[in-house]
Parts: C-alpha cells; sequence; structure tokens
C-alpha cells in the first residue's frame, strides 16, 4: 500500500516556509518561530482530501503561517481511503500510517508534530502516540473521538453502501475473528455487558486504553509526553454513542463514571492522570451535533494549542474541568 500524495500537503508545502529545518546562521539551532507541522487524520466515510478537511489545512495556516499540513490518507486514492474508514485491521491501518509519517521527509524532521482527529480519526491518533509517536505529537486534539468506545453501531444514510455493508457485517457478530480483522468500527466497539468478550476479543480498543491485566508501560510513557491533550465533545450528539465516549467518560446503562472516577485514571493505566496533573489534560465541550464544527472553535483551538516549538501553554485550571466533567 502507497499512501496517495495528499492535495492538501501539496498545496500548502507551496508557501510553507520550512524554516525549523535549515540551521540558524549564528546558532546552528532551528529556527524557532516556524510552526510545527500539523497532522489531520479524517473520520469514517470521510477522505483525505475532502474540501472540510483541505480547508481545516488551509486554516491552520492561516493562524500560523507557514504551517506544514498533512492529511492521514490510508490507501492509494481517495475511494481506497474511504473504504479504509469502514474495512480493514486498525492495527494494521495504524501501523501504515506509522511507517509513513516515519518515512515523511518534512514530518519526519521536525522536532513534533501536532495532531486533529476527527471523530474515529482521534483515538486512531492517540494509538499512534501510544504505539509510534515518530515523530512525537505535542498537542493531540480530538474532535468527538470515541476513546472510551462506542455501545451502538452508527446509522448510514440511505444511499451509502459501503456503510450499509459494513454495519450488517457488524451485527453479524462483532466479536468473531473475522469481524475484528475487518469491520473497523468493531474494533471500538466496547460492551459493558459483555465485558469479557470485549477484553478478550477487542482488536484495538481493549489494547490502546491498557485494559487488558498486563499493561503496556510504554503506552502510558506516550501519553504521559503529551504537552496537551484536548478532547472537544459534542453536546448535542446523537451519532456517537454514548456522546461522553470524547471525553473518556464510561456509560455503562443509567451509571455514569466521569474519566477522574474510573480505575483507569485511579492506577493511571495510560497516564492520563500523569497529564492531568501537569495541567495538560484539555475537556472542552461544543454545542452541536456530531462535528458540526464552527471556524471560531477551530481557529481558537488552533491558535491555543498549535504554532511554534517554544510556545508555552498554561496549566488547565482543574476546578474549571471538574466541574464541567461533573455536569455530564
Ligand atoms: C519563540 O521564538 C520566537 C522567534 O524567535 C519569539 O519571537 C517568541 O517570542 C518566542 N516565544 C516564546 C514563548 O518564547
Ligand atoms: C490484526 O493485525 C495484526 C497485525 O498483523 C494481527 O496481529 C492481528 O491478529 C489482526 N487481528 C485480527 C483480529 O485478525
Ligand atoms: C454494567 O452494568 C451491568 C448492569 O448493572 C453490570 O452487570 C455490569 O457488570 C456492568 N459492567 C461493568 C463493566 O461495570
Amino acid at each position: 500500500m502507497r499512501p496517495a500524495p495528499s492535495l492538501l500537503a501539496t498545496a500548502l508545502l507551496a508557501h510553507s516556509t520550512l524554516a525549523w529545518r535549515l540551521p540558524h546562521p549564528f546558532t546552528d539551532e532551528p529556527e524557532d518561530d516556524t510552526p510545527l507541522p500539523l497532522v489531520i487524520w479524517h473520520g469514517l466515510g470521510d477522505t483525505y482530501n475532502s474540501e472540510g478537511i483541505q480547508d481545516v489545512g488551509l486554516l491552520a495556516d492561516e493562524i500560523h503561517p507557514g504551517t506544514f499540513a498533512y492529511a492521514i490518507a490510508v490507501g492509494a486514492d481517495a475511494n481506497a481511503d474511504r473504504s479504509a474508514t469502514f474495512f480493514g485491521n486498525v492495527t494494521e491501518q495504524l501501523q501504515f500510517v506509522c511507517d509513513t509519517l516515519a518515512a515523511h521527509p518534512i514530518l519526519s524532521t521536525a522536532p513534533a508534530i501536532d495532531a486533529i482527529g476527527f471523530s474515529q480519526g482521534g483515538q486512531f491518533l492517540r494509538g499512534y502516540v501510544e504505539r509510534c509517536n515518530k515523530p512525537p505529537i505535542r498537542s493531540l486534539i480530538t474532535f468527538g473521538s470515541q476513546h472510551n468506545g462506542i455501545s451502538e453501531f452508527k446509522t448510514c444514510g440511505s444511499t451509502d453502501y459501503l456503510c450499509k455493508t459494513a454495519m450488517a457485517l457488524l451485527k453479524f457478530n462483532t466479536w468473531s475473528n473475522f469481524v475484528q480483522s475487518r469491520l473497523v468500527p468493531a474494533q471500538y466497539y466496547r460492551d459493558l455487558t459483555n465485558y469479557d468478550s470485549y477484553l478478550q476479543s477487542s482488536n484495538f480498543l481493549a489494547d490502546i486504553n491498557n485494559e487488558r491485566p498486563v499493561k503496556n508501560e510504554q503506552y502510558k510513557k506516550n501519553i504521559a509526553s503529551l504537552a496537551n491533550f484536548v478532547m472537544y465533545l459534542f453536546e448535542d450528539d446523537t451519532t456517537v454513542i454514548p456522546k461522553q465516549t470524547s471525553w473518556f467518560t464510561e456509560v455503562n446503562g443509567t451509571e455514569i463514571t466521569p474519566l477522574r472516577k474510573q480505575t483507569q485514571y485511579k492506577e493511571d493505566w495510560l497516564g492520563l492522570r500523569q497529564l492531568d496533573e501537569k495541567g495538560g489534560l484539555r475537556f472542552r465541550s461544543i454545542t452541536g451535533e456530531h462535528m458540526q464544527i464552527t471556524v471560531d472553535v477551530l481557529k481558537e483551538a488552533m491558535s491555543d494549542f498549535l504554532g511554534p516549538m517554544n510556545k508555552t501553554f498554561a496549566p488547565e485550571p482543574k476546578v474549571v474541568a471538574g466541574l464541567w466533567q461533573e455536569e455530564l
């Protein structure tokens, strides 16, 4: 599998300065005012070169001129990339992305990168941080991602046959090897009424959430090494069930357990607590249905968390985050 050249990246390369790659004439240090590159991973049913994804790259360049933006593609063209959002083994897809970023002439030489993940692209980027992180991510921003899984599958548009085929297969037997190795949403399905099957058979989420008895210490180290992990939740989300998964919240029937009250956090399986204690774990909520992101919200996220390597970040005010979390 070869990645398609990203149109977005090609378009933006033209007016990226790439100055951080060049030695400073006096200090031999890379210039530090050039923004870090931005990597974007789109969601289910979308493509790397869709108008929306390209606009995100252009907006980043508007907020921080000289931003090199790269949209992740899994597959040789837009059709294959869209198909890979429904079908495939996420472990293999992620390894492909790791290899691609590590070999990329610009991304691989950057001191770090920033990343924005939309919907499932968000938990896949988190998987990238845990499993590879070369080049390392500084700010990870996720919008409506399913960090703590989904308990129901999406309903498809009436003419979206790719989606319909995928969802029909999903319902067949979610925990079978057949489905877990081929259907992408099944790999972040998390069933609390059948938790043992999930733990045993989940091909992706149970592993990257470090839920199994043997914990992966590297995953924890890598998450704790982030400068920012910003999780946006859509308050009126009816596509992702439960919507609180975007904040890592656990919803079991009527029982709602925010991240900070979970064993996951208390025992710090993933480094989220360590990150929280240094003020880098940020809960954000926005009004609107799934993926209804205004330009203003994107601009704010980009000015707060993207930019040059020497940018500093104010620690998250804990009380505010706590209150928001209790409310949901
Ligand atoms: C980062 O570096 C740029 C260019 O050298 C400088 O203008 C800016 O003030 C620095 N910012 C911080 C937070 O140090
Ligand atoms: C997914 O791919 C990985 C790596 O090739 C493999 O180890 C794993 O068994 C696959 N998952 C399933 C459910 O087949
Ligand atoms: C979810 O709730 C059900 C019913 O109360 C319970 O039997 C089950 O153990 C819970 N699952 C988890 C993982 O807590």
